[in-house]
């Protein structure tokens, strides 16, 4: 069968281009359909001439984005705007609210039975966006609508190995929850292999993972967040989904409509194959610590989900 199309819209930006770039690389994509509203060829010129068999293909501006979204098979969104000085949180909640509607709103038309899966931040809220434009529209699947948060689980991966000393592709944490300061709840007493640190130490590592976005903010002072380690989260999570399309049976930790727990999007470790979503793993036992984060989190992402889904009702 015909190897996936994969579409990256907002594939000029920071996070956009690398993460074009290891697509470019894998050799599990077909073709790769670059949409952005500036500087869309440029990108694909450049990774054009890398000698790989993947098609890469672009296209500029909204009137464009029926031809970029034309088959394909899963569409991965780092379209919006960072924050800017000046800017609120809710102006950028409602820059990135109004650029995933859309593009939304042009997957449902132009390529309904897509994979989908948002980077754009706040994540907790843009995941039930899609989903309510999907649902507006007749098309909504919420097998295949997946928010992208397997970047804390890299975090969490690298914090503990290097607390424990061990190498990080030997240790695997389980993140669940949100993609969002408190509301991201590593489960340290879930971890594989077991590790044993105190309570104050797995205090400290859990902040750490929630705040890990901010270390990345700082560092480059003032000229963007994370866009590299997102970049890298995101392509193996495209290739997660790509396994997954041809029938293999993959697990990741991702962000979707759950019935889990009492909030209707929830990030967990979900077993994916070739329809999306097609087994949520238990959440397993909770510590101490863990039962407490998770009490702490309910609030705050209840609200991110209400946000997003008051956004499409009253647009
Ligand atoms: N359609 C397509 N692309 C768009 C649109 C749109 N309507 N609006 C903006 N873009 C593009 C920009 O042109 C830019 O190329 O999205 C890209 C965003 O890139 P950056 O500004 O460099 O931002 P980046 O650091 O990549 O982050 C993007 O991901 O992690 C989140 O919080 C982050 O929401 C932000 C997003």
């Amino acid at each position: 069968s015909k190897k996936p199309k994969v579409a990256v819209l907002g594939a000029a930006g920071g996070i956009g281009q690398p993460l074009a770039l290891l697509l470019k690389g894998s050799n599990l994509v077909g073709e790769l359909s670059l949409y952005d509203i500036v500087g869309t060829e440029g990108v694909a010129a450049d990774l054009s001439h890398i000698d790989s068999s993947v098609k890469v293909s672009s296209a500029t501006g909204a009137d464009k984005l029926g031809e970029a979204l034309y088959d394909c098979d899963l569409v991965v969104i780092p379209a919006g705007v960072p924050r800017k000085p000046g800017m609120t949180r809710d102006d950028l909640f409602n820059i990135n609210a109004g650029i995933v509607a859309n593009l939304c709103a042009g997957i449902a038309k132009y390529c309904p039975g897509a994979w989908v899966a948002i980077i754009s931040n706040p994540v907790n809220s843009t995941v039930p966006i899609a989903a309510e434009v999907f649902k507006k529209a007749g098309t909504y699947d919420p097998r295949k609508l997946l928010g992208v948060t397997k970047l804390d689980v890299l975090r969490a991966n690298t914090f503990v190995a290097e607390a424990i000393g061990k190498a990080p592709e030997s240790v695997s944490v389980p993140v669940i929850g949100g993609h969002a300061g408190v509301t991201i709840l590593p489960l340290l007493s879930q971890t594989t292999p077991r590790v044993e640190v105190s309570a104050d130490k797995a205090k400290a590592l859990t902040e750490r993972i929630q705040d890990a976005g901010t270390e990345v903010v700082k560092a480059k002072a003032g000229k963007g967040s994370a866009t590299l380690s997102m970049a890298y989260a995101a392509a193996k999570f495209a290739e997660s989904c790509l396994l997954a399309l041809q029938g293999q049976s993959v697990v990741e930790c991702a962000y979707v409509e759950s019935h889990l727990t009492d909030l209707p999007f929830f990030a967990s470790q979900v077993r994916l194959g070739r329809s999306g979503v097609e087994e949520y793993l238990p959440l397993g036992s909770f510590n101490e610590l863990e039962t407490k984060n998770f009490g702490a989190l309910k609030s705050e992402l209840r609200g991110s989900i209400q946000k997003g889904v008051d956004f499409v009702h009253k647009s």
